[in-house]
């Protein structure tokens, strides 16, 4: 078998062991084989895309190139270890913005390796010398936009810039303006390349990238960060065919057609458009306000919400963001297993996006060995608060908020929510008055039937389990059950 043949068959191999790894992760049982799967494919394409470039460049250059696998791999393996769940999404939207730069460093060094040699027309062939010029911007296009875009979604999600929409005026016409001048100048550039048409398409792409991005909400930067994810398989698979590299061509259209598709179903979860998110916010007005406080509110204490949990029929928790940062899960489950005992109907409602990366609460909840038969999806639970006398908000805010249904001026109105505000009484778990991710003001915490349960979720929760005491008895019955509480 000749190297060429070899390097062909591993490159089969990892192909399929990519798609298997993506199969496996479509489910929690498997997804730790779909991650093996992973590892191994990548590590088959490493050796032998590494086997292959040593029979063409020096003993030299294969060092290099061992060095930069090997600090690479130190620096991965560092972040992975550190990286906490709430900042996976940072982590993954950072990862996105070196597949991006890669693209980009490719296409340049393709245009500056063939394309300004005088000899390029012998090299590649006359007939193909025009797709390639494409080839080139294409790929420059999409891992400039890819570079920029990951970058601002990593400032957002890391709280280091804002995460309300910029609105430019003229935005609309600003995002397809760039994309007709992308046009021209790839027509342009195939029938005569030059080095300011490469650095006009390559500044071109990074505006573009940081203004799409910059021009969608926080509220929606769950389906940009799985956008993001589908540009950057894009441009890895124009970076494959620049460097003729058939295996980067499979993986990038894998990541990118998968990418695309998990937009979309978080599009159609919160009842989103696709195009317009995808178009950089097209179509989405400026959303008014949703900052100002909207009445009084009322708090209780952990002593209070004890009580009223000890009387509660049947309690509801929705967790959110708040209690992945207060680690407060295991306390929460240590509550669920004291309330169940005590004959209380306990559930858990989790939204599709609540945290930062999709089944975010569920991990949380199986990490503190929460039963999995009472943890319901949105649409599982979301007509039963009607009937349930306490829901306990542990750190989730705008995905509980009634402006998604009641006011079609919120930035999120039409999201789907879970309906807390129909239960006998609500009890949020916060720090403060402040907004959530997307920014605005919940009128849940205005509510007659809400309190507000002010301090670190993990804290108010094992308040809550103190006053309850050890032995699971609290008060005067075990087995009493609520029939009015204070507030309704
Ligand atoms: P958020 O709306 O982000 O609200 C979380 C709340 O937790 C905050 O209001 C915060 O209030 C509170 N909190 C923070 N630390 C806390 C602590 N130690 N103890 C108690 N409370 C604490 O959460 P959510 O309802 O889960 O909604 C998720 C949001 O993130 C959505 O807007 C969603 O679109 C977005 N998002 C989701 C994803 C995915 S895929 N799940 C990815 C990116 C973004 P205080 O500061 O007052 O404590």
């Amino acid at each position: 078998m000749t190297s060429t043949t070899a390097s062909h068959a591993a490159d089969l191999v990892a192909a399929l062991l990519f798609i298997l790894s993506l199969a496996g992760l479509s489910q929690h049982r498997t997804s730790r084989a779909g991650v093996v799967y992973g590892i191994a494919g990548m590590a088959l394409a490493l050796i032998a895309t590494i086997v292959v470039a040593a029979q063409s460049i020096s003993a030299g250059a294969v060092a290099l190139i061992l060095v930069a696998t090997a600090v690479g791999a130190a620096i991965g393996l560092w972040r992975a270890r550190r990286v906490e769940m709430t900042q996976m999404p940072e982590l993954i939207a950072v990862l996105h913005s070196f597949v991006g730069l890669a693209a980009v460093l490719v296409g340049w060094n393709s245009y500056l390796e063939v394309e300004s040699h005088g000899d390029a027309q012998t090299r590649i062939g006359a007939d193909l010398l025009g797709i390639h010029h494409a080839e080139v911007f294409i790929g420059i296009f999409i891992g400039a936009v890819t570079f920029t875009g990951s970058i601002v979604a990593f400032l957002k999600l890391s709280a280091r810039i804002k995460s309300r929409p910029l609105v430019l005026p003229g935005k609309n016409a600003l995002n397809i303006g760039a994309l007709v001048a992308f046009v021209a100048l790839t027509v342009w550039f195939t029938i005569s390349p030059s080095l300011p048409l490469m650095i006009a398409v390559t500044a071109l792409a990074l505006a573009l990238g940081w203004h799409l991005v910059a021009s969608i909400g926080g509220g929606d930067m769950p389906v940009v960060v799985s956008m993001l994810n589908s540009y950057s398989g894009w441009a890895a698979a124009a970076a494959g065919f620049l460097l003729n590299n058939n295996l980067l061509i499979v993986t990038g259209a894998l990541v990118g057609s998968s990418g695309a598709y998990l937009s979309y179903i978080m599009c159609k979860a919160m009842n989103r458009s696709f195009l317009s998110v995808i178009a950089g916010g097209f179509g989405i007005e400026a959303p008014s306000g949703g900052q100002e406080e909207q009445g009084e509110h009322r708090e209780v204490r952990a002593a209070e919400a004890a009580e009223m949990l000890a009387q509660a029929r049947s309690v509801i928790i929705t967790p959110g963001y708040g209690m992945a940062v207060a680690q407060a899960q295991h306390p929460v489950a240590e509550l669920t297993r004291r309330l169940r005992e005590r004959g209380v109907e306990v559930r858990f409602g989790v939204h599709p996006v609540a945290g930062r990366l999709p089944g975010h609460m569920n991990v949380l909840l199986a990490e503190a060995k929460v039963p999995y038969d009472i943890v319901l999806e949105m649409d599982e639970i979301n007509d039963d608060f009607a009937d349930t006398s306490v829901v306990l908000v542990i750190g989730a805010n705008d995905t509980v908020n009634p402006a998604a249904t009641d006011d079609p001026s919120s930035p999120i109105a039409g999201m789907p929510v879970l309906r807390v505000w129909e239960s006998e009484q609500v009890i949020v778990f916060k720090r403060s008055m402040a907004s959530g991710y997307a920014g605005v003001q919940n009128p849940l915490f205005f509510r007659e039937n809400s309190a507000m349960l002010f301090g670190d979720a993990k804290q108010s929760v094992e308040a809550i389990l103190h006053t309850l005491g050890s032995d699971g008895h609290h008060g005067e019955s075990s087995t009493g059950r609520q029939t009015s509480l204070a507030g309704r």
